[in-house]
């Protein structure tokens, strides 16, 4: 352990590979694999596709710069940075509302965790072999989320494995994980994409996925775009403020922050071009089906590979993974916050949220069929889960990033936020175009996607 700071000895990450492994940990995860198909899907296919990319480049990896450079400089928790870049201010709540979307993230994440847990039990006892009739996937995928017991079982055994590792703290918990684990299922998103697009009729997936109708976007589009570059790059409550505190100073932040904004986008667009290609040769399924779009099609494709048991099985246990590493990072989000401002042991912090977040996913983890009411809400006409899924894996995310946009551009001084993020840097060519970004582009495209829809349901209702 190296001593960073002069109040507080605090962890550090073993270097800039292992930090760059950790954050692309926590990117790549479910967001990836199952957020960004069906989101893909459900709001117009390639134009969104496209919407994302320009959104990923020129917003999130200017707000993961900031987020990681404010941690760095800080050397705290969310709400401790936040404390101490503005000492007696009001924007410490800016980091509190991140605790609490981490908090509401981690509830719902999990259940959808425990589903790729379900799939690799699944896979291994050779289910999928077996799916030969055309819309048996999506009937299994009914049959296995509509279950209580096994949700409910399959949330907590996640949970439980999420809260074992971050008790282990974050060199021994975090990194050992991803440094061999993502390359794998990097590797296998490569060969799903070899097999999907060799399928009979992929062409047409492609075409959903690579050629887009811009005469389908509205102003929902752009606001779920940018919602989903947020939570798939782990921004907008503070996961990268708390890893870039365990970052030195000698390290390259923007290096770093491209390398997880790459990663993480490869990933995501892989996992696309997985999707696409393989639905539109499953019988009844359509790309607008929402949530269980990837364990629906997923299925279909094991079922035409050799050895596919066998491969699903990898596939799901290491999606399991991946979104464990993303777990972690929203767990040890709520644990800093505790054990930093509230003087909570590891040990305590880590079973409380583990126990709230296990509570707080049981409604979400019944909305799948379990429970009709909760399955269809009145008023939203959504579920449970769907609705968690809205309000803080898009809403909190993306006023939480428009508020540390306004923070670092505006609030902070120029000559720290700089600091905080350039210092090491190699390409100090850099400064003025970020702190331009971080000043004007961003917080006024994500402030008029945010206004934009709030006048949209204000006219509406
Ligand atoms: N980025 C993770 C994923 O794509 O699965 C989910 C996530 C982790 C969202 C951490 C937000 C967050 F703060």
């Amino acid at each position: 352990m190296t001593t960073h700071s002069e109040e507080t000895r605090r962890e550090t990450w073993s270097s800039r590979v292992a930090f760059v492994l950790a954050a692309a940990g926590s990117a790549i995860g479910l967001g990836n694999v199952w957020r960004f198909p069906y989101l893909a899907g459900q709001n117009g296919g390639a134009a969104f596709v496209f919407i994302y990319l320009a959104i990923v480049l020129l917003i999130g990896l200017p707000v993961m710069i900031a987020e990681v450079g404010l941690g760095r400089f800080t050397r705290r928790n969310p709400v401790g940075a936040f404390a101490r870049a503005a000492p007696a201010s009001g924007w410490r709540t800016v980091g509190l509302l991140g605790v609490i979307t981490g908090f509401g993230i981690l509830s719902y994440y999990s259940v959808v965790a425990g589903w790729t847990l379900i799939y690799t039990v699944q896979a291994a006892s050779g289910t999928f072999a077996t799916l030969t009739d055309p819309g048996q996937t999506g009937r299994l995928f009914e049959h296995l989320v509509g279950d209580a017991r096994t949700v409910l079982t399959f949330h907590a055994l996640f949970l439980t494995l999420t809260v074992a590792v971050v008790i282990g703290g974050v060199r021994r918990g975090i990194e050992r994980w991803t440094f061999i684990l993502m390359p794998v299922l990097l590797l296998m998103l490569l060969l799903l994409v070899l097999r999907s697009l060799t399928l009979e009729g992929a062409a047409k997936g492609i075409a959903f996925y690579l050629n887009p109708d811009f005469s389908k976007v509205t102003p929902v589009t752009f606001l779920v775009a940018l919602g989903q570059a947020f939570f798939s790059l782990s921004l907008g409550m503070g996961v990268m403020i708390t890893y870039g505190s365990y970052l030195s100073e000698r390290e390259d932040v923007v290096v770093a922050a491209v390398s997880v904004t790459l990663f993480d986008t490869l990933a995501a667009f892989l996992a696309g071009l997985v999707i696409f290609p393989a639905l539109f040769t499953v019988e009844g399924v359509e790309p607008t089906q929402g949530a269980g779009l990837a364990f629906v099609v997923l299925p279909a494709i094991f079922h035409r590979i050799p050895l596919g048991n066998l491969f699903g099985t990898l596939f799901f246990a290491l999606l399991t993974v991946a979104a464990l590493t993303s777990a972690i990072s929203l767990l040890e989000v709520c644990v800093a916050y505790l054990t930093d401002e509230k003087g909570w042991t590891r040990k305590r912090a880590c079973y409380l949220v583990g126990l709230v977040s296990f509570t707080l996913g049981i409604p979400a983890a019944l909305s799948t069929g379990a429970s009709t009411f909760l399955s269809r809400l009145p008023l939203v006409h959504i579920g449970f889960l769907d609705l968690m899924d809205t309000i803080f894996g898009n809403l909190a995310l993306t006023l939480g990033a428009l508020l540390l946009c306004l923070f670092v551009g505006w609030r902070w001084a120029p000559e720290d936020a700089l600091t905080g993020a350039m210092e090491g840097s190699a390409y100090p060519g850099l400064r003025r175009p970020w702190l331009l970004l971080i000043r004007y582009l961003c917080p006024l495209a994500i402030g008029t996607i945010l206004l934009q829809l709030l006048m949209k349901l204000f006219v509406q209702g």
